[in-house]
């Protein structure tokens, strides 16, 4: 009973104190639009912070639901939705609705299941290219200084996912391609920074092939994606980019960007439940046709289309669950034409506030007043640097930290080591309050203090939370 009290005493604990911030900060912000849930994430564990909403995303109460109803029926009565076409339809409808908002064809976009997958076709088509140059005559192969064949090039970011980079590996440099990377700085001051480091990638190695993020993971940067795909295709590459993080995040136009394939990720920042990804290809249909599904199914050589919607049994709903939360992205930003936009636009502002309160906090911003990734390369998702007291200079010691982070004082944020620095990779999502960045400040100051015994730091908060 001791315990439920106290725990009420913290505002973030309580999702109605939450959203009444919430609801404060967004109306004194000029978003007054904003429609702030109440109970729609009343479903996250009491009385963590969660500040890392870039990694898994996190469905709000009314798409879980939509979703439980699908699940519901499929299993009422899985012949119908299977033999009378309710599966095929309804997956056609979700196509229909995030193909509309990334401005594209319906025709052009598939569903899978997440980023990974979607890395997996365009990589996979790149490995049977690899193969097919390589099983040309001798004389028709273009060769290296040594006289060498040439090994065709795959680009990436250094930041590049690794699940993704693996991916690569896997499906093309296993038979035959180099992987090349692109340097991105760190910290950066401007997108130039960006395009001149592919620039050089491109003169010392001329790939053939690229897979650049739209959003880098970690550190989180936004990349000048048009330009860059442009800078890309003017070299000849075929061009894919990994926007996991971002439909719901960064506006997406396929169309303004003109990448050959571009996949992005719904459960992240588009409120949908686990496991829905589109992938979006453009180009002559020769090229389309070569793409398959990594899983082998009923629909093999069928087309991507047919291989995807139907990749043996499994759990449909939500993929079925898509229109409701894109409904939910716009609703939550407060409806209309401009409904992700603003959703959008309150937590690049929101992410930015905090990332200078916590940067001020703990002394680690820099002395041009400098966060280590400029605001206009920033989303929903901010970078700052910890202090070095806490002397989270290896992977190790970052793993730790995160993990003492959790355990101890119930937060839950992206750390990260990089150039024996140890920076944290802020989200903002709406169901987040200024508490939970309080919680974090709080907890790095006391941990910087030295006063780092486990034990002690346990009994602090606990204290606190009793009172
Ligand atoms: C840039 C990037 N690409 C790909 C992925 C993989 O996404 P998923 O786990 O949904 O396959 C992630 C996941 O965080 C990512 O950040």
């Amino acid at each position: 009973m001791a315990k439920t009290l106290s725990r009420n005493r913290n505002p973030c604990l309580k999702p109605n104190a939450k959203a009444q911030e919430s609801h404060e900060t967004s109306q004194a912000q000029g978003f007054s639009k904003l429609r702030v849930p109440s109970a729609d994430f009343a479903h996250h564990r009491v009385g963590v912070a969660r500040l890392n909403h870039g990694s898994f995303g996190s469905p709000p109460a009314p798409v879980l639901e939509k979703a439980q109803e699908y699940r519901s029926e499929w299993l009422a009565q899985p012949d119908e939705w299977y033999y009378a076409d309710r599966l095929e339809d309804g997956l056609r409808s979700s196509t229909a609705a995030v193909a509309k908002l990334m401005n594209s064809e319906a025709e052009q976009v598939v569903l899978v299941e997440n980023a990974t997958v979607a890395a997996c076709i365009v990589a996979q088509r790149w490995g049977r290219l690899v193969l097919a140059a390589a099983s040309k005559p001798h004389a028709d192969c273009a060769s290296d200084e040594h006289g060498h064949p040439r090994r065709p090039k795959v680009m990436m970011f250094n930041f590049a996912y690794e699940a993704v980079v693996n991916v690569v590996r896997h499906y093309c440099c296993d038979v035959g391609a180099d992987l090349v990377l692109v340097d991105i700085p760190f910290p950066i001051s401007h997108s130039k920074e960006v395009l001149d480091a592919i620039q050089r990638c491109i003169d010392r190695h001329q790939p053939e092939y690229a897979l650049l993020d739209m959003v880098t993971s970690q550190p989180a940067i936004t990349i000048p994606i048009i330009d860059v795909v442009k800078l890309c295709q003017s070299s000849g590459m075929e061009v894919a980019v990994d926007a996991a993080h971002a439909l719901g995040n960064v506006e997406v136009d396929v169309e303004a960007i003109g990448a050959d394939f571009l996949f992005t990720n719904l459960h992240k920042w588009a409120f949908a439940p686990s496991g829905v990804c589109a992938l979006q290809f453009q180009g002559d249909t020769e090229k389309v046709e070569q793409l398959h599904h990594p899983i082998v199914s009923w629909h093999w050589r069928e087309g991507l289309k047919a291989e995807s919607m139907w990749t043996g049994t499994r759990d449909y709903s939500a993929m079925l669950a898509v229109p409701r939360s894109l409904a939910y992205h716009a609703e939550a930003g407060g409806g209309g034409a401009h409904g992700h936009l603003h959703l959008m636009q309150f937590n690049h502002s929101q992410v930015l506030r905090f990332a200078y309160m916590l940067g001020e906090a703990w002394g680690t911003i820099e002395k041009d007043g400098a966060l280590p990734v400029p605001p206009s390369m920033c989303s929903s998702m901010a970078m700052v640097r910890l202090p070095e007291a806490l002397k989270a200079d290896s992977p190790e010691a970052v793993a730790a930290l995160r993990s003492r982070l959790r355990e101890v004082f119930k937060v839950e944020a992206a750390l990260i080591c990089l150039n024996k620095q140890c920076y944290v990779r802020l989200s903002h999502q709406i169901y987040n309050c200024k508490a939970d960045y309080v919680r974090l400040q709080e907890a790095v100051k006391r941990m910087a203090k030295g006063k780092d015994l486990v034990e002690q730091e346990q009994r602090v908060v606990e204290q606190e939370q009793s009172q």
